[in-house]
């Protein structure tokens, strides 16, 4: 994992990728097969969150993955919610996500990763997420 600290995941990028505006476009046009054209960090945050957080979270946020019928209480996350998303500053998705929900007062129901990825992998992730809400 020490190698893709170097290689970071938003930063080094920043002078190849586009403006932001127009990365913000592809983004919500974007389906999978347009994935390639993503930034980087987006690219690998989607890849991330489809492998390991879809499955409760589902694939387009809203929090209805596989295992949404099994009566998961409290219910996986809605990214999708403008209202909560407002109250989740990167910071505490931060810990969120590194501590798992219990580590923000939460339920233990969203497991720890902070040992499973690196601060750039979250952190793309965290990209991704926000991508669910249009920002
Ligand atoms: C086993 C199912 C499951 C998996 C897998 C899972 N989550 Fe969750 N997640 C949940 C549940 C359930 C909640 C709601 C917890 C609560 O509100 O107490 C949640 C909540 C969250 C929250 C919001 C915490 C808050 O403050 O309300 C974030 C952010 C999050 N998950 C990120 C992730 C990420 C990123 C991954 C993948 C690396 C992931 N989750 C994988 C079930 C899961």
């Amino acid at each position: 994992m020490a190698g893709v600290f170097i290689s970071g995941c938003s930063k080094p990028q920043s002078k190849k990728t586009k403006p932001e505006a127009t990365a913000a476009a592809d983004q919500s046009a974007a389906g999978d097969e347009n994935d390639d054209k993503l930034p980087y960090n987006l690219r690998e945050g989607k890849r991330l969150f489809n492998h390991y957080c879809a499955i409760c979270h589902g694939e387009s946020g809203d929090g209805t993955g596989q295992y949404y019928g099994y009566g998961l209480s409290p219910s996986p996350a809605n990214f999708t919610d403008k209202a909560f998303m407002k109250t989740m500053s990167d910071e505490l998705m931060f810990k969120a996500i590194s501590e798992g929900s219990a580590g923000v007062g939460k339920s233990n129901m969203c497991p720890p990763w902070g040992k499973t990825f690196d601060k750039d992998e979250i952190e793309c992730m965290i990209a991704h997420i926000r991508t669910f809400t249009g920002k």
